[in-house]
């Protein structure tokens, strides 16, 4: 099943079951200064679960654009993280409850897409009793693949400062044991590689204010996400994401054009990590969202340059990531016209930032090599403190980024803080 099959199959299910294909909010929120960028389906709805006057429909399904740059260093290094994501999702307003969401994403996982029942478990919230009861009738798991976690780990919500919140209940692709880290007590918290999540359904209950009060919800209800890439990369039988039909042109792009023949996982990650920003910038500067030194711009600057370090690491030093965002562009114009129609404006920005900071960030490569090499020399150690400041201050190297190739080569940092030398 291709990605634009799984996006229509996953509305039309939803259609046909009384919802109002709703499209994606701008990745860009509009009315939320809170949110540098749309990180779910419910974002659009804040106030629909809050209102107490009407609201134009009580059930509605979206694909919508997020990004989330939270775990930008563990993005290519593992099988399952990026930044820019789809999310699949349907909703309920003071509509239908727990036993629909649950029922509905247990036959649209197993039969519409048909993943074997038997691959999938779930987490519940520690004191949500119905949850378990429903997965118990509706889908036969009982205790042994039904994990019960507290709010840590069963609590979503709000989305920015304030809005609706509620436990959730969470459904996992198990890869087996011989896929982590083999030890008993693994489960779907462990991030190891053996479980990826699917689908978190959420039950929104209360509105959480600024200051962390909860109050009960107006229209308590369902808020659902999936990763749509997460689901390819499950039907594809794809052993990461970016082996799915939305990544690999890109990925073959990056490799073609750096001659990448057999070189190794460092530099695997390196590929990964451009085809993921890559779409990150093209989504975000369709929409204005363009490189700057605050706030969402600088998130856009720190993907940006992310990605022109790692192209440098494998030999580029010429702008490049403007054409990848092309290939980008080619393989979801379909799905986004609006790629399409900032094409020219998408590359003008990516390339003139490159263009920028290339020089610069050439020179900060040759600095961290070079302090690479003599600690790989002199038998190990770490990057000084005073190093990583200088690559960050003078060079523009984010520091996650001077970790991530230090420690391709075997190397830690020391952080300029640490050792108080800031
Ligand atoms: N809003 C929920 C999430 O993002 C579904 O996981």
């Amino acid at each position: 099943m291709t990605t634009d099959e799984l996006r229509r199959l996953f509305l039309d299910y939803f259609r046909e079951r009384g919802h109002t294909v709703v499209p994606s909010a701008s990745l860009v929120p509009e009315g939320d200064p809170t949110l540098l960028f749309n990180v779910a389906g419910m974002v659009q709805f804040k106030q629909f679960y809050a209102s107490k006057g009407e609201i134009p429909f009580t059930r509605a399904a979206s694909v919508q654009k997020c990004l989330r740059a939270t775990d930008l260093e563990e993005v290519g290094r593992t099988i399952k993280h990026h930044t820019f994501f789809e999310m699949l999702g349907n909703f309920s307003f003071g509509d239908y409850f727990k036993r629909e969401a649950v029922e509905w994403a247990w036959d649209f996982l197993t039969d519409v897409v048909g993943i074997p029942a038997e691959r999938l478990v779930v987490s519940v919230h520690v004191d949500d009793e119905e949850s378990a009861g429903i997965w118990r009738e509706t889908a036969g798991i009982g205790e042994e693949r039904s994990y019960r976690r507290g709010d840590e780990g069963n609590f979503w919500g709000p989305a920015g400062a304030s809005g609706p919140c509620g436990p959730c209940s969470e459904v996992h692709d198990d890869f087996g044991p011989e896929a982590g880290c083999g030890r008993v007590e693994c489960d779907p918290a462990c991030d190891c590689g053996r479980y990826i999540e699917v689908w978190n359904l959420v039950f929104p209950q209360f509105y959480q204010d600024t200051d962390g009060e909860r109050r009960p919800l107006e229209r308590r209800g369902v808020d659902t996400g999936m990763g749509l890439e997460r689901l390819a990369m499950i039907c594809q039988g794809a052993d990461t994401l970016f082996a799915t039909d939305v990544f690999r042109p890109i990925v073959g792009f990056i490799k073609d054009e750096v001659d990448f023949g057999d070189r190794g996982e460092a530099d695997e990650v390196g590929v990964r990590v451009i085809a993921d920003h890559a779409r990150a910038l093209c989504f975000a500067i369709s929409e204005g969202a363009l490189p700057s030194n605050e706030g969402r711009g600088y998130v856009i600057r720190r993907i940006l340059r992310r990605a022109v370090v790692r192209a440098l690491n494998l030999g580029v030093d010429k702008p490049f990531l403007y054409k990848v965002a092309g290939r980008v562009i080619d393989v979801m114009r379909d799905a986004y016209p609006e790629l399409d129609e900032k094409r020219e404006q998408i590359a003008i920005v990516i390339k003139s930032d490159e263009e920028r900071f290339q020089g610069t960030l050439e020179r900060g490569m040759n600095i961290l090599s070079e302090a690479l090499d003599e600690i790989v020399r002199g038998g190990g150690g770490e990057v000084p403190g005073e190093t990583v400041f200088k690559l960050y201050d003078t060079y523009g190297f984010p520091v996650e980024i001077t970790r991530e190739l230090a420690s391709s080569a075997g190397v830690s940092i020391r952080a300029w803080g640490s050792n108080g030398s800031r």
